[in-house]
């Protein structure tokens, strides 16, 4: 299958099989004390002796504000995708295959956002806005960053979000609307990675060692950027933690730690198959990212 075949072939599957989170997801499954709504080895504080001083019930409140500030992250930054999707599609003519699939793409990134939405309020959560700096990053990496660097962004995120649903989902017992709204985002986000990676293949296949330098550092800052949107101190505080600003502090760094060990593998494979780890980079992954390399 040629390039525009394999995009046409995605595009088919997205308009006739489509996957709507209304019917998907089992709304209206009430919230069972036994199941979960993350596994521990993803909760911030896991590993640490403090995590072993909580109450079963702290440790279920840190990990449904948790993952209610994934949900939101995830949603935040699909918003500005679509901002993005938006403004480049202007640049296409509409017998472009790229333009037919990232129309599919839009609608579906608008209905993962409404999902998202519905699930924080099914959790009761009330999730914490970024931070003006994160607006601003974010805002300029959409509307002034060359095309490719910005898919790269954009890659960088959905394999990130694609890996973190995929520990989630797998773990048993998981509240069924978690479980259902992720196993419907893995399977959509697998197209748009798959996408991403097929319409990339003609800036990487062109790039030298400078330009590689730059696509593994724009995939380094994205995460690093990403990764400073969960862990939150008022998260703690929520949960009836004692010393709140303390359980910060030590999960601020623990979970640098989980993320380096838990939630690179994809795109530890990404970097590498576009030969984005050199001596210029490596070491950056491994300080920043703790990433193993
Ligand atoms: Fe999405
Ligand atoms: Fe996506």
């Amino acid at each position: 299958m040629n390039y525009e075949e394999q995009i046409q072939r995605l595009v088919s599957i997205s308009k006739t099989k489509p996957l709507l989170p209304e019917n998907y997801v089992p709304w209206e499954t009430p919230i069972d004390q036994k199941e979960l709504f993350m596994p521990d080895e993803l909760v911030s504080l896991y590993g640490l002796p403090e995590f072993d001083l909580l109450t079963g019930q702290q440790k279920r409140e840190i990990s449904r504000h948790e993952i209610v500030q994934v949900m939101y992250s995830y949603a935040w930054s699909e918003s500005l995708l679509c901002l993005f999707l938006n403004r480049y599609i202007l640049s296409l003519k509409t017998r472009q295959v790229e333009y037919q699939f990232l129309l599919r793409e839009l609608i579906e990134e608008f209905r993962h956002q409404e999902m998202f939405s519905k699930a924080i309020e099914k959790l009761d959560g009330s999730a914490l806005a970024p931070t003006r700096m994160h607006k601003i990053i974010g805002q300029f990496t959409v509307s002034r960053l060359p095309h490719d660097i910005t898919f790269m962004c954009c890659l960088a995120i959905e394999m990130l979000a694609d890996r973190y649903g995929d520990l989630v989902r797998k773990t048993p017992h998981i509240y069924p609307v978690i479980k259902k709204l992720l196993d419907l985002h893995n399977i959509e986000e697998a197209r748009h990675i798959l996408f991403t990676k097929l319409m990339l293949e003609k800036y990487v296949s062109k790039a030298g060692f400078i330009k590689r330098t730059i696509y593994s550092y724009t995939i380094l800052i994205n995460i690093y950027f990403f990764r400073t949107l969960y862990v939150k101190e008022q998260i703690y505080q929520r949960s009836g933690v004692a010393n709140a600003r303390h359980f910060y502090e030590k999960a601020n760094s623990n979970y640098k730690k989980i993320f380096g060990k838990t939630c690179l593998n994809d795109i530890k494979e990404f970097v590498h198959e576009i030969h984005g780890f050199n001596w210029a980079t490596r070491w950056a992954w491994r300080i920043f990212l703790k990433a193993e390399i």
